[in-house]
């Protein structure tokens, strides 16, 4: 895959030892973070169950793209590249635990066929971690009546 200037900005990393270690070891960089992102997201607007929930609130891609390589590049190498708030940005979407295991199956497909084995897992378990997560908080929200009594 070409470098694209735009979504590959080099690797600064607030932990630049502990991100050395996590490259060395999972075979991540930021090429491959880069591709993973574009494969991933391709599948996903193509997805009839994921891709109409995102072209409901993404219409310029390239921002959202970049976003996503600074994110995995915090979340699996450490790098401190990323400041958003997620939980925010998912609040309130149309989603169930069904689009989760979507998603959750596209990325893992995807993760296997750009990364090396050890960073597939690498990346597979911390997005298994974050999607439990934010599944959480939308459900929570769905019912804050009933969380607050209980
Ligand atoms: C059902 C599954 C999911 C759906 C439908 C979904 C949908 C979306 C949408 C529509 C946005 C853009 C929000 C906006 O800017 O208005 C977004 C942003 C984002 N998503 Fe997801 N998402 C899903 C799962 C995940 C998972 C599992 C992760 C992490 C592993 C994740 C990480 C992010 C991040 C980091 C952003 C950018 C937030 C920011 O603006 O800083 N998403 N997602």
């Amino acid at each position: 895959m070409p470098r694209n200037p735009a979504i590959l900005p080099s690797i600064r990393s607030t932990r630049p030892a502990l991100t050395a270690g996590i490259m060395e070891e999972t075979g991540l960089d930021e090429v491959r973070l880069a591709a993973l992102v574009q494969r991933f997201y391709a599948k996903v607007r193509a997805d009839p169950m994921l891709g109409p929930v995102f072209a409901e609130r993404i219409s310029d891609w390239e921002p959202h793209l970049a976003r996503m390589v600074d994110f995995w590049s915090s979340v699996a190498m450490m790098t401190g590249r990323y400041h958003g708030s997620p939980v925010v940005r998912h609040a309130g979407l149309p989603v169930t635990w069904q689009h989760f295991e979507r998603w959750l199956e596209l990325f893992r497909e995807t993760a296997a066929e750009t990364c090396t084995p050890a960073g597939a897992a690498h990346v597979v378990e911390r997005a298994e971690r974050i999607a439990r997560s934010l599944h959480i908080t939308i459900k929570n929200a769905e019912h804050p009546a009933r969380n607050a009594a209980s």
